[in-house]
């Protein structure tokens, strides 16, 4: 269902108050969400097109990124000129979308939030951001599902009253972008109508792809857009928001985002526990209970986060014992010192340092634990190589995270494109187990975690199937 007019002389118009109608459209997660699943890091360059206000711009801006900034408004990109007037590294330009101002293959990343809505041609918009991206580069685009609000068409001028997802992914795949998969943000876009009789509440979409060709990400290319998605997580979060139940994968339990069961814990194990650190819990398990831990032992947490683990296995080791939980993330490193300084506990201890290259000695640690992290990792042999070079002899690994049966597509695992939940780098639940073997460890199983406590071994199906799994091993005596 189209409307002809073009939304341009009503965004000259309310330009001037855009920024403060869009924050309450909808929240900044949603950038973060797109940013992250583009993978965008410092020094690179972007496209932000139907840059509004500077909503994306923004966010790239903070990465260290260099955004060429599109939008049809002058109006619109005066308001981004005198906002950015102190940042050298935008370059507003005005152009519509169906042919952006922009050379063939010259960006990295390309994000549209709330654009595709607005333009005349979807699939052609498309096909020119796809032009504009170097071989290997990310379309991230967010947008809404397809609604019946009439009044957002009337009243503020959208063409499209959102789309389907299905259609979504044929235009990115028209477009000849590779892996084009349309994600749920979990997020939404609210408005109200201008006699105050309806609301509008729609669920966005997050629709990715990449340009085929170009190198494959490097290790620290993974580290670094990880480090950015947890690092904004932790900044987001939100004691007062904080919700124990919504606990969830590798998403933001704020937002209520969730790939995994909503609870992880028993409710009892969390009595007393800050609702800043049960807020920020991002696992897909509860390692530490599998692991049967005893008093006085020596535990080690890897990707401890905002410390949840830690917190839970410190009690069960009591004073004679001792945590450390390892992270790569200084603001998940911050809210967890901030909560081990509140609650009062001693013997745990956060170090920062990545899990492929642990700050700890050799042979120090009875436990190694881990809730939905080493998925994340692109060297997982090195972070099991390194468990097993910490670990005393006879000590055990207690890991939940997210596996898959079978690979992704083209045979390749998951990429930095699957954002959502813990999917980013799962791998096959039998090359999984076969690098803990290699490295050295004994007796290594995988139960999903859906079967409960003593489940039966995962026997792979050929189907390829996401989930969290329980994983354990053990270093010989
Ligand atoms: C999904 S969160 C899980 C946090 C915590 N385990 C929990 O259950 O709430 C992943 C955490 O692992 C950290 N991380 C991911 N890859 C890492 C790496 N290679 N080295 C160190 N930390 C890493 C991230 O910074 C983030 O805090």
């Amino acid at each position: 269902m189209t409307s002809p007019a073009s939304s341009k002389p009503y965004f000259d118009e309310v330009a001037g108050q855009w920024e403060s109608m869009r924050q309450s459209f909808f929240s900044e997660a949603i950038r973060d969400k797109a940013l992250s699943a583009a993978g965008i890091r410092q020094g690179q360059v972007a496209a932000d097109i139907g840059a509004g206000s500077g909503f994306i711009t923004a966010g790239l801006v903070a990465r260290g990124v260099r955004v060429i900034a599109v939008d049809q408004s002058d109006a619109m990109l005066a308001e981004m000129r005198q906002r950015f007037a102190e940042v050298e590294s935008i370059d507003c330009r005005a152009g519509e979308a169906e042919a952006l101002p922009v050379d063939n293959a010259s960006v990295d990343a390309v994000f549209a939030n709330m654009l595709l809505h607005h333009v005349e041609h979807p699939a052609a918009a498309i096909a020119e951001m796809a032009r504009i991206l170097k071989p290997g580069g990310v379309l991230a685009i967010t947008d809404l599902d397809e609604h019946t609000f009439e009044f957002l068409r009337t009243e503020q001028h959208d063409r499209w009253m959102g789309f389907k997802r299905a259609d979504v992914r044929a235009w990115l795949e028209a477009a000849g972008l590779e892996r084009a998969q349309v994600l749920n943000t979990e997020e939404s876009c609210c408005a109200d109508s201008s006699c105050g009789t309806q609301r509008a509440d729609v669920s966005v979409f997050l629709a990715v792809g990449r340009k085929p060709g170009g190198e494959a990400p490097s290790a620290d290319d993974i580290h670094s857009a990880v480090r950015d998605h947890y690092g904004a997580i932790a900044r987001r979060s939100d004691p007062d928001l904080a919700v124990v139940t919504a606990a969830s994968c590798c998403g933001d339990s704020s937002s209520g985002a969730s790939c995994c069961a909503p609870a992880l814990y028993d409710d009892a194990l969390l009595e007393n526990l800050p609702a800043d650190v049960t807020g920020l819990s991002l696992g897909c398990g509860d390692p530490v209970t599998i692991a049967g831990l005893k008093l006085g032992e020596a535990v080690l947490d890897l990707g401890s986060g905002g410390g949840i683990d830690c917190f839970l296995a410190a009690r069960q080791v009591g004073e004679s014992g001792h945590v450390i939980g390892v992270d790569m993330t200084p603001d998940m490193l911050d809210k967890a010192n901030a909560a081990k300084a509140r609650m009062g506990v001693t013997n745990v201890e956060f170090r920062r340092g990545q899990i492929e290259a642990l700050p700890v000695d050799d042979a120090t640690i009875d436990v190694v634990t881990s809730n939905c992290v080493i998925n994340l990792s692109p060297d997982k042999r090195a972070v099991f190589a390194e468990s097993f070079r910490v670990l005393k002899p006879g000590g055990r690994v207690s890991i939940s995270d997210v596996v898959t049966e079978g690979a992704g597509p083209d045979g390749l695992p998951f990429d930095v494109l699957s954002w959502s939940a813990c999917v980013a780098g799962a791998i096959d639940v039998n090359a999984y187990l076969d690098l803990m073997r290699e490295v050295g460890f004994v007796d290594v199983q995988a139960v999903d975690k859906t079967e409960g406590v003593g489940g039966e071994p995962v026997r792979p199906s050929g189907d390829l199937r996401v989930y969290s799994a329980r994983i354990t091993g053990r270093k010989p005596a």
